[in-house]
């Protein structure tokens, strides 16, 4: 495994293997590598030739009351997790070295950003996918790997290859989950006992719903309102928002109809949990 720090050393790496006509898989990420983040890689080692991680923390995508300077890094550790599962390349620019200058043009994300937890994210979604079309014109990616517990950047970044037409095939990676459901997450350690008991029932939530329009209900209000129901009796945490869009375009709709996507999150005293289940509909 290769670790490379400057933009240089990568793109000349990457046009060699170009070359060869070597298959590129990209799995993006800020570091602090888990769980959720191996798996991606898992599935980029089976499917491509080549697989190169990011570890980049992205000052664009933070907001001024957001945690940038303490946000969690070790990249000794990561460097660590990569090799054991395969990498071939980890791409650890500095801030300088991505951002030398104030940004003169950055990327604007118009749709998909103002529901769910981009709500209160403003900007967010504008450094993500800044950020990422710098990378994926370095990288120059044959599949990017992106997991679903993060459904709504799963839909810009979608919106991003179609609209600047990225010859790359984004992977959708389902939520790696505990054994009851919880969707694994480095905020779940913050959980009180009691609240870590509860917190299968999010999951089971999303399920309840999913079996409500299997049933035959098409209805959105019936579909979250069951999900509503279900939570108020079966846990604690305070409910944020329990929303149903159409995905990946996250648009309101009349009726359950096509793909969609039945999203949520709950508030506990340490921690904010998100989930999500996207259902195809015939
Ligand atoms: O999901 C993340 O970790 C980040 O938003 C990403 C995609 C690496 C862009 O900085």
């Amino acid at each position: 495994m290769i670790v490379i720090k400057s933009k240089n050393e990568l793109q000349q790496t990457i046009q060699k293997w170009k070359k060869q006509n070597k298959s590129i898989g990209f799995v993006p990420t800020m570091g602090y590598l888990h769980e959720g983040h191996l798996t991606l890689i898992k599935n980029a080692r089976k499917e491509n030739d080549i697989v190169v991680l990011s570890i980049f923390v992205n000052p664009l995508q933070f907001g001024v009351n957001e945690d940038f300077g303490t946000y969690p890094r070790d990249l000794m550790r990561d460097l660590d997790l990569a090799k054991n599962v395969g990498v071939d390349v980890v791409f650890a620019p500095t801030t300088e070295e991505m951002y030398p200058n104030k940004p003169s043009v950055t990327v604007q994300v118009h749709s998909r950003i103002h529901v769910l937890c981009g709500k209160s994210r403003e900007g967010h979604f504008d450094g993500v996918a800044t950020i990422l079309t710098k990378l994926f014109h370095l990288v120059q990616p044959n599949r990017a790997y992106f997991g679903m517990k993060d459904a709504q950047q799963v839909a810009v970044v979608e919106g991003l290859i179609d609209d600047f037409h990225f010859p790359i095939e984004l992977v959708r990676v389902e939520t790696v989950r505990e054994e009851d459901g919880l969707a694994k997450s480095s905020r779940n350690v913050r959980l009180l006992p009691h609240e870590r008991e509860e917190a299968k029932y999010l999951y089971a939530s999303l399920l309840k719903a999913k079996q409500t329009i299997e049933k035959g209900e098409r209805n959105p209000k019936v579909v979250t309102k069951h999900v509503r129901d279900f939570l108020t009796e079966h846990i604690s945490g305070e409910i944020d928002y329990i929303e149903l869009y159409s995905y990946p375009e996250l648009e309101e709709v009349e009726t359950v109809t096509g793909e969609v996507i039945i999203a949520l999150a709950v508030k506990y005293s340490q921690a904010r949990l998100i989930d999500n289940i996207t259902i195809e509909v015939n």
